[in-house]
């Protein structure tokens, strides 16, 4: 009798641990497909590690103002990153706080709003984009950048584009065929690098409607004019130029190694 009631017991005891391991399971999955969808979405930002979230602030740079002398100037910097990027700021903290709550909600982060851009209003489309360009741009210039990219990115710069020299042509043509404002990109899109650009505040980030040109940025280039007025007037090709003698190769190939 004894030994029925313990092999019950063992039986019941065997029936609860394998039920609980069932919904266990379950539940892991769940939570786990969960935590995999929320990881596609911020993806998309996380691996530039830019940190950018609700409430938007202005990021410091890593060097000063006169750090890219004599090649991007000090005025044109200190009014580009202190007059130009904070004014992006301000006005998408408060484009957002015109917004529907729903919205709101998905303003908390830049990855969010990139991931549904057309659901939000044009204001806010072109603040958070200049303040993502802005913020990845100020981090792939560095004092006595330029040269030539190392390692991996380099040997898929070459092998893509034939030699560095060529991808220079390229992505200079780019940069000087964006009529009026707007950004040239190094990009990975399916898995190879692709050069394009895209107009005003846009990136290859955003999920827009239509055809736009998408994909994880390498290298980003602010070809407004109000990166160059002031040293270089109009001529964008001069301003090209010294952008090549301050890129930050190192910056460009974490990017890359990152995807
Ligand atoms: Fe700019």
């Amino acid at each position: 009798m004894e030994n029925n009631n313990a092999r019950r017991n063992f039986l019941k005891q065997t029936a609860i641990l394998s039920t609980a391991t069932i919904i266990g399971s379950s539940l892991f999955t769940s939570t786990f497909a969960a935590e995999k969808s929320l990881n596609i979405d911020s993806e998309i930002l996380d691996y530039a590690n830019l940190n950018l979230e609700a409430p938007y602030s202005l990021p410091k740079l890593d060097y000063d103002y006169d750090g890219l002398e004599p090649h991007i100037d000090k005025a044109t910097m200190e009014i580009h990153h202190k007059k130009h990027h904070q004014g992006y700021v301000t006005n998408l903290n408060k484009a957002i706080e015109t917004l529907d709550p729903k919205l709101i909600e998905q303003s908390k982060s830049l990855d969010t709003i990139f991931n549904v851009m057309s659901k939000f209003p044009e204001s806010v489309r072109n603040n958070a984009g200049g303040h993502y360009n802005h913020s990845l741009f100020w981090t792939l210039m560095k004092p006595n950048g330029g040269g030539n990219p190392k390692g991996k990115l380099a040997d898929a710069i070459s092998s893509t584009f034939g030699s560095f020299d060529e991808f220079k042509k390229q992505f200079n043509d780019a940069s000087m065929k964006r009529f009026g404002s707007g950004w040239a990109w190094l990009v990975v899109q399916d898995g190879k690098l692709v050069i394009g650009s895209t107009p005003n505040q846009d990136n290859p980030l955003m999920r827009l409607r239509g055809k736009g040109f998408k994909g994880k940025p390498v290298l980003a280039l602010d070809v407004w004019e109000h990166a160059y007025y002031l040293k270089n007037q109009n001529r964008r090709a001069d301003y090209l130029e010294s952008y090549w003698k301050v890129v930050n190769w190192d910056a460009a190939e974490n990017l890359f190694n990152s995807l």
